[in-house]
């Protein structure tokens, strides 16, 4: 019996990324992280896609969907909303009303030492530190005297989601924490690593799913070194240039992985993955002596995003 039978009807995908994941656990646990992790891009997906309040970020990567801010804030904002055990009536936002930038235009006493105005969370990253004596630092330290106060019972996790919560609604237009291409690599280098087992193995859907995800994972990085076409960057253009065309050799070089697998020809497939590993290892230093001069520069992020929104207000 498999623990996820309940999302055959409504999931089929999903259910099948699961069962997978959950028969292999024991016997091949990478195939099985492998499968996983498909599930949880399946399911990240079609969060996506039906909840509007989320907003996609410029690359759908699985690294980039999960750190954006509005899905960061979905845990949160449901501690927020949530009724306190002691008093239904009350939550965060009964007092903090979303539609009304967070504010009740009352004064309670919340154990602060008086009667206060509740206080607006738009732009509170800036206000620190907080409550009308300036007592807590962090957004953390006044949801423990919050916890506390109302004897809410929250867990680590849960305190930890509504911080988040609260660092979004505190500042909306702060770009989230920027990945950099070593990280890049580290989490491509584990995900690819599927195929050390599922090549032997000859499991060609496997092979073809993975070098689906990772290829086009790539073919994100690499569009994250712009071009001549941008403008809006100076500088590195030979760095640039290198890096792009290495990141094509990968991708190249992963999709005859693919076609040989597809032709049943495992021998090529082994020995073209292999050439795939040299050619991230050479990569590698390429994609870092280009980092300063790309996407994963936050100052270039911003030039750049600035560039492409004046070429669109230009457009109307
Ligand atoms: C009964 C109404 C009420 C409830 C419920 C309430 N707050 Fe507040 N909140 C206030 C008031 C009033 C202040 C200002 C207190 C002061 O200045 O001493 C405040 C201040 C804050 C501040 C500091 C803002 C600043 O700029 O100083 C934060 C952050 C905050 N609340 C978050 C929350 C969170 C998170 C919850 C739920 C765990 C919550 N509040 C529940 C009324 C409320």
């Amino acid at each position: 019996m498999s623990n996820f039978a309940f999302l055959k009807s409504e999931w089929p995908p999903l259910h099948e990324a699961a069962i997978k994941a959950e028969a292999l656990a024991c016997t091949d646990a990478r195939t099985a992280c492998f499968q996983a992790r498909r599930g949880l891009e399946l399911l990240v997906h079609w969060l996506y896609k039906y909840d509007e309040k989320l907003r996609l970020p410029y690359q759908d990567n699985l690294s980039a969907l999960i750190h954006e801010p509005t899905f960061k804030q979905i845990a949160g904002e449901a501690v927020f909303n949530k009724p306190f055990p002691h008093d239904a009536a009350m939550s965060c936002a009964s007092c903090h009303q979303a539609d009304a930038v967070f504010v009740d235009h009352k004064v309670h006493d919340i154990g602060t030492g008086g009667f206060f105005e509740t206080k607006t969370l738009v732009n509170a990253n800036f206000n620190a530190p907080y409550f009308h004596d300036g007592r807590f630092d962090t957004f953390d330290e006044v949801v423990g005297y919050f916890d506390k106060h109302y004897d809410l019972g929250l867990s680590g996790a849960e305190r930890a989601d509504l911080v988040a919560y609260l660092e979004t609604i505190g500042d909306a237009d702060e770009p989230t924490t920027r990945n950099s291409v070593q990280a890049e690599v580290d989490e491509l280098s584990a995900f690819v690593s599927v195929l050390d087992v599922a090549i032997p193995a000859r499991d060609t859907a496997v092979i073809l799913q993975a070098i689906d995800s990772v290829g086009a994972e790539w073919r994100e990085i690499g569009e994250r070194f712009p071009d001549r076409r941008d403008t809006s960057i100076e500088g590195g253009i030979g760095e640039r240039l290198k890096a792009r065309a290495s990141v094509r050799g990968l991708v190249l070089t992963l999709r005859q992985v693919a076609m040989a697998a597809e032709a049943g020809d495992f021998t090529q497939a082994t020995r073209l993955y292999a050439e795939y590993g040299t050619l991230v290892t050479a990569a590698t230093p390429q994609l870092k002596a280009a980092e300063q001069w790309s996407l994963f520069n936050p100052e270039v992020h911003r030039r750049h995003f600035a560039a492409l929104a004046k070429l669109a207000a230009l457009g109307k």
